[in-house]
């Protein structure tokens, strides 16, 4: 190799090892761009001063010259390249109007039927009740024959229930959790349970196929109908007002006897009447009764040894009372205007 080509060889080794401590040392993007334009610019770049060199020399000292300018190159492009993209992984982002006043985030609420059940729970909580759920597709004989209804009752018409198939329908209920949780547990029991029923209802102000009840299930050595009063009153005068009147009128249904139906005076008149209690002063929150012991003999429990008592209530009108809400269709319309008034619930 000829003197001048060592010497280039050399000056190029010199030129990659002072551009890759530039690079290091950069302070910033533009400098960045201003080393590479110094280096590698097609003009006046350094290296490339060097490579335009190449046609007047020999043939052997071209070759050598030329591998290592590109060599020197490569590895000055690399490191400009590596250098940029660290840059880019710790830079800030480009500042924008820092004063600019945030987009308000929209964080989500609580359904107000969500609101009521989570808050009925709690008050039978303090009683000694923990939560269990059951399927909301259930077979016919946990929703109705394990319970007590006669084949020839009117609510296994195809009428009222939603059947699934022979044997199967959305739950018109959740009284077969009582049967459920009775089976899989054994006494003392103290259940609440929340959760969607289905009825072919008509769909109106009142009335929705798609209704939220809450279930309540005691049983346990010695419980009377006292227990079934006292738990009741307990419960309706944490949930309405302390000094709320209620009154246990009778009634029936086939998995209680006796069964009875609730008041608590109306939360609208206060008792005078209204067109809301339809002049009654009184209204009807939830069923109830003492577990008839047809329901032990199908789930297995003792009924010499075991009494109970069980409720069933209607989420969604207890909502709407609590909320002023006028039409129960709202409460699944999905129209965000009405959901966002609840987002202190969160
Ligand atoms: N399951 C009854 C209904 O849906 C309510 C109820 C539950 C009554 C438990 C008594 C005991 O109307």
């Amino acid at each position: 190799m000829s003197d001048q080509a060592a010497d280039l060889v050399a000056a190029l080794a010199r030129l990659a090892a002072e551009a890759e401590q530039l690079i290091r040392a950069a302070p910033d993007g533009d400098a960045l761009q201003r080393l590479k334009t110094e280096y590698l610019g097609r003009k006046a770049g350094r290296v490339t001063a060097i490579l335009k060199a190449l046609p007047s020399l020999e043939s052997e000292a071209r070759r050598a010259v030329g591998q290592a300018a590109n060599q020197a190159k490569a590895a000055i492009e690399q490191q400009l390249a590596d250098a940029e993209a660290a840059r880019a992984a710790t830079a800030p982002p480009a500042a924008g109007d820092l004063t600019m006043p945030a987009r308000p985030v929209w964080r989500g609420a609580l359904h107000p039927v969500t609101i009521v059940a989570d808050e009925i729970c709690e008050i039978f909580h303090e009683l000694g009740f923990t939560r269990a759920i059951g399927p909301e597709a259930e077979t016919e004989r946990n929703n109705f024959t394990a319970l007590n209804f006669p084949p020839e009752h009117p609510a296994l018409d195809m009428q009222p229930t939603f059947y699934l198939g022979q044997g199967t329908l959305l739950r018109s209920h959740t009284s077969p959790v009582q049967i459920r949780v009775m089976e899989a547990y054994q006494p003392p029991i103290r259940v609440t349970i929340p959760g969607r029923c289905y009825r072919r209802d008509p769909f109106d102000a009142s009335h929705a196929p798609v209704f939220t009840q809450v279930e309540g299930l005691c049983v346990d050595e010695g419980i009377s109908f006292v227990d079934l009063k006292a738990a009741i009153t307990f419960f309706a005068r944490r949930f309405f007002a302390s000094g709320v009147r209620v009154r246990f009128r009778p009634s029936f249904f086939p998995f209680t006897e006796p069964s009875a139906e609730v008041d608590v005076e109306c939360q609208l008149c206060h008792g005078s009447g209204c067109p809301a209690c339809k002049g009654t002063g009184w209204m009807e929150i939830l069923g109830c009764g003492m577990v008839d012991p047809a329901v032990f003999e199908a789930v297995g429990v003792d009924a010499e040894h075991y009494t109970g008592w069980a409720f069933g209530m209607g989420l969604d009108r207890a909502a709407m009372v609590r909320y002023g809400i006028p039409d129960i269709r709202m409460l699944s319309d999905a129209d965000m205007r009405f959901h966002r008034q609840f987002v202190d619930s969160v």
